[in-house]
């Protein structure tokens, strides 16, 4: 079978560092990978060139079979790939649902269509709902975080890529957001999770892979990296 998402020895660079250093993965349709390291790794890297915001040196990414490495980012976008960043940013000062309407753009003056995929988003965040009209910096860094994913959710993704969505978060929160990445795998939705909790994105993950300093150290299914000894003492902090 075809994998929805293919990265073939990509290399990408700042200037003349390599921060990745010629990375293959794949990515099944409807599991859930992640790919897990230590700061610095180069996950960021990688998630930002697979949804076209940076550029690489070398390699191939390969999306339904079609190469996107040289495709613009609002392209990405429309052919069904979502990118919620790292560090969250949505707009503090716009309304929960502004910051919604904004992840929508790629199918501007769809209006009847985008107001069902907010009360999609709205049913998976209650809370959001709730709150729909207040400004977004008003909530938590856990209730961001959600916003941020919910707002991936907006221009109807088949892939979603989430980088560190349990980033400064409660383990109350975290829960919150992992136990929602389960429903929507359950949906049908195919997920990227970036990680530097490897607890927490190996026990949902179908597959996983470890980058250390730009290179794919590990990969297999998610328990076997969970039991992995490597995995358990440089990442789940185990003598
Ligand atoms: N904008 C940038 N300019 C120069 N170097 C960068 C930039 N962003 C990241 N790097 C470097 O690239 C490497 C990988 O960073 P990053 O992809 O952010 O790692 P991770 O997300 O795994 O923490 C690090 O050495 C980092 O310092
Ligand atoms: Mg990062």
């Amino acid at each position: 079978m075809t994998p929805m998402l293919e990265v073939r020895d990509l290399v990408v660079a700042y200037g003349a560092i390599e921060a990745v250093k010629g990375i293959s993965l794949q990515v099944q349709a409807g599991d859930v990978v992640t790919l897990i390291g230590g700061n610095g790794a180069g996950k960021t890297t990688t998630l930002r060139t697979l949804s076209g915001l940076l550029r690489p040196v070398a390699g191939q990414v390969l999306f339904e079979g079609e190469r996107i490495d040289r495709v613009p980012a609002h392209e990405i976008v429309r052919r069904g790939i979502a990118h919620s960043p790292e560090g969250r940013r949505i707009f503090p000062r716009m309304t929960i649902e502004e910051n919604l309407e904004l992840g929508a753009y790629s199918r501007r003056g769809k209006t009847a269509e985008i107001r069902d995929t907010i009360d999609r988003v709205y049913a998976l965040f209650p809370m959001l709902g709730e709150r729909r009209g207040q400004p977004a910096g008003t909530l938590s860094g856990g209730e961001q975080q959600m916003l941020a994913v919910g707002r991936a959710l907006m221009s109807q993704p088949r892939l979603i890529m989430l980088d560190e969505p349990s980033m400064g978060l409660s383990p109350i929160m975290m829960q919150k957001i992992f136990s929602t990445l389960v429903e929507l795998k359950g949906q049908g939705t195919t997920i990227l999770l970036v990680e530097q909790n490897a607890q927490a994105a190996l026990s949902l993950a179908d597959r996983g892979y470890v980058i250390e300093t730009g290179r794919i150290v590990l990969e297999d299914n998610g328990p076997a990296l969970l039991g992995n000894e490597l995995v358990r003492k440089a990442y789940l902090g185990e003598e």
